[in-house]
């Protein structure tokens, strides 16, 4: 590759394109070149953001003013919708696109349209885009021109699961995924039910009846598992701003014991740069992958029984979106994987 690569934000003003915007600063091979923002066009960024003074000289464009035809990829940060509106004129100027949103992580058009309450804007591109999680997909991400990056609960949820399904080891009829997430899963605009008053020192359960995530996460478990995959999924908000920690439980059909359970979730993640099997035993923080492209999980037997217990921790808008976006950049470039990635959690 001749140059850095030039890299386009639509929606530079939430919580994942500050996510993107901290992470692609001091990314060795990518130039942020366009930034975008309805709301703040003129602004530079280092006023909306000043943890980011002295490290990114950029002023938000409107999207229209942006030159996102002449990046290398574009980067859509944006709610549904958007990506798919835009993304066939850019791939028709050979711009990659990496979209943070859902408008290419369902391959099937009639499940998008009953969970997402409308046509899908570009139902051609789908079936040549590609669902974004490296750990089970890279080969195929490297050659795409578009790609979905995954859910945050639902990368945190296939990261726990992917060893027991590709090894058969659980009834793919009765899974639980017990999730909860910090509030900055829910975005940057303003919003009642998300004011400090509202949910700190509070705890609930949300979408125990349909979360847009759940048909994301069944699809893609089903892809893995080869045959169809049913989740009970009951997402929850956490008072706190950043991470994710999804306990999965799940029926084993076959006699294993913890060791050979410890063992295989090793041997499967032993040359992924992102995913940490902790010791047995252990208790996975989301302390600990703050601000880090990171997962750690946790495999248990309690008691000996029939349940197999998986615990795992994101940073929502790091390996839950941005940072998994980058990751599938350097894949879509050639780049080292982990490249402007290596960060160590702030701890305590
Ligand atoms: N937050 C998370 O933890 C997380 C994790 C994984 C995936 N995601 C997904 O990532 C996407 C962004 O999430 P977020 O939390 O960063 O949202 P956010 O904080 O609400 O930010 C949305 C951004 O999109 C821009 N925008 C909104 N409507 C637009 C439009 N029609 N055209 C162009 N720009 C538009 C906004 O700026 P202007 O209005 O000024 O243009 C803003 O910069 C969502 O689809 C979300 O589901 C979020």
């Amino acid at each position: 590759m001749s140059g850095k690569l030039k890299v386009g934000i639509v929606g530079g003003t939430g919580y994942t394109g500050s996510e993107l915007l901290r992470l692609l600063a001091r990314h060795p091979q990518a130039d942020v070149v366009a930034i975008t923002s309805r709301g703040e066009a003129g602004m530079p960024v280092s006023q909306l953001f000043p943890s980011l003074r002295g490290e990114l000289a950029m002023v938000f464009s409107t999207p229209d003013d942006a030159q996102l035809t002449q990046c290398d990829v574009v980067f859509f940060a944006t709610p549904h919708g958007v990506a798919a509106a835009q993304a066939e004129k850019l791939v028709a100027a050979g711009v990659k696109v990496i979209d943070l949103a859902a408008d290419f992580r369902l391959q099937d058009l009639a499940v998008w349209e009953k969970w997402y309450g409308h046509a899908h804007p570009a139902p051609a591109l789908v079936p040549n885009s590609v669902y974004g999680l490296p750990e089970a997909h890279r080969a195929e991400i490297a050659g795409a021109m578009i790609v979905g990056n995954p859910g945050c609960y639902p990368t945190a949820t296939q990261l726990a699961l992917i060893p027991l399904l590709t090894n058969q080891l659980i009834d793919v009829t009765d899974i639980v995924v017990d999730a909860k997430s910090g509030i900055s899963g829910a975005g940057r605009a303003a919003k009642v039910d998300m004011l400090f008053a509202e949910t700190y020192d509070s705890f609930k359960a949300y979408g125990v009846n349909g979360h847009r995530h759940l048909p994301e996460i069944e699809a893609r478990l089903s892809v893995i598992a080869g045959q169809p995959v049913q989740v009970t999924f009951v997402p929850h908000l956490l008072p706190m701003i950043r991470g994710i920690e999804v306990s999965v439980y799940a029926n084993l059909t076959q006699d294993i014991s913890i060791d050979a359970l410890q063992k295989l979730f090793e041997t499967h993640y032993a040359n992924e740069p992102f995913v940490d099997v902790m010791p047995a035993g252990s208790s996975p923080e989301t302390r600990t992958v703050k601000g880090t492209n990171r997962c750690r999980l946790a495999v248990y037997r309690p008691q000996g029984r029939n349940k197999v217990v998986v615990t795992s921790v994101i940073d929502n808008l790091t390996k839950g979106a941005a940072g998994q976006a980058v990751q599938n950049m350097n894949i879509l470039f050639g780049l080292p994987e982990s490249m402007g990635l290596d960060t160590i959690a702030l701890l305590p």
